[in-house]
């Protein structure tokens, strides 16, 4: 069953009401703004304290506690405090982790069809990505279903475009790419990309990707400006190529198990902040990528062209063939194109 339809017909069958009172797993026993005891969910974020997307979370807490006579607040976690994201994932599915910021390759482990976000050079514009991302009916049947394996999509953000850079050179053609080891996100589209694009890929946390790329143990990675700059890959590999692969998106989840055990009208008053939540940090983003350029030039990295349409052609084939594996990927696709026909680059 799924969580929105519960919610939107109003039924009362998943709701655990006791579970507010007991926290479901989340730090409790402040004094709220009413007087009772207060439900801390715990938001976990692998990045710092400048990022869009704490921003997000911590407006999210504030308009939460307002929302509901402070009996909810959010607590958000930077840095990979609370593990690393597909660790934290398991957490969350348990309940122990009520909230967190994902990035679309690692639920593909619970639903591979989340695929059809993260592929290469899918999306044409920001506008094209969020037109996408905030089409409820189009995402339905996706965003809920890995309830049952306790984890609920709240939203889509936009998360940057994503690039290669490495220690060793810059990188102009896929030749380029040639035994160049590169870190990407835990996930079997991710890896093959990497093998399209002529590198090696390596899968790994974000938070063990500057001591190996410091060590020699992998010579790259790929991600966006404010990631490069913010978690200090700049120092150690400054090579940065505009290869423009990805627009993937990062999710808002929440543990299925925290959203039943809210009261109806709390849970109704927390879902309601989401499409704000949402604007708010995709939009903050992009200044935040442009500031993020500045800053690590200004720590001596290289930036450079890296011709995408060379990259685009060699991916292409994998595109249409994740993308055609079944009738949602195929209606997803056709929206997309739809969007991008809308939204041009
Ligand atoms: C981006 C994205 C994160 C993701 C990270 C990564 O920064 O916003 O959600 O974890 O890339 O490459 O691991």
């Amino acid at each position: 069953m799924k969580l929105s339809k519960v919610i939107l017909t109003g039924a009362v069958g998943v709701v655990s009401l006791s579970m507010a009172a007991c926290g479901g797993g989340s730090s409790s026993g402040e004094a709220s703004g009413g007087g009772g005891e207060q439900t801390v969910f715990k938001l976990a974020f692998n990045q710092t304290e400048e990022h869009p997307q704490y921003h997000a979370g911590e407006e999210l807490g504030k308009r939460l506690e307002e929302a509901t006579d402070g009996r909810y607040s959010i607590k958000v976690y930077p840095n990979e405090q609370l593990g690393g994201q597909s660790d934290v994932i398991q957490n969350l599915a348990n309940g122990t982790v009520e909230l967190m910021w994902v990035g679309g390759p690692v639920l593909e482990s619970y639903n591979e069809d989340f695929v059809v976000y993260n592929l290469p050079y899918v999306f044409d514009s920001y506008e094209s990505q969020m037109a996408i991302l905030q089409d409820e009916e189009l995402n339905d049947d996706l965003f809920h279903s890995i309830e049952d394996k306790g984890i609920t999509v709240l939203a889509g953000v936009h998360a940057g475009i994503r690039n290669i850079y490495n220690s060793k050179r810059p990188v102009t053609t896929p030749d380029d790419m040639a035994g160049l080891k590169i870190r990407v996100q835990q996930s079997d589209s991710q890896v093959k990309m990497i093998e399209l694009m002529g590198g090696v890929a390596s899968p790994m946390n974000l938070g063990e990707v500057y001591s190996a790329l410091q060590t020699g143990v992998l010579d790259g990675a790929e991600n966006n400006e404010p990631t490069y700059d913010a978690i200090k890959h700049d120092e150690v590999a400054k090579y940065y190529s505009y290869t423009k692969h990805l627009m993937i998106p990062d999710y808002l989840l929440v543990s299925t198990k925290a959203l039943e055990g809210m009261d109806e009208a709390d849970r109704e008053a927390f879902l309601a902040l989401i499409p704000e939540i949402q604007e708010l940090a995709s939009s903050e983003f992009l200044d935040y990528a442009e500031e993020s350029k500045q800053h690590a030039e200004e720590l001596g990295a290289q930036f450079n062209d890296a011709g995408a349409a060379a990259f685009k052609e060699k991916l292409t084939p994998m595109v249409e063939e994740y993308m055609s594996a079944n009738e949602a990927r195929q209606t997803i696709y056709a929206a997309i194109k739809e969007a991008n026909q809308a939204n041009p680059a």
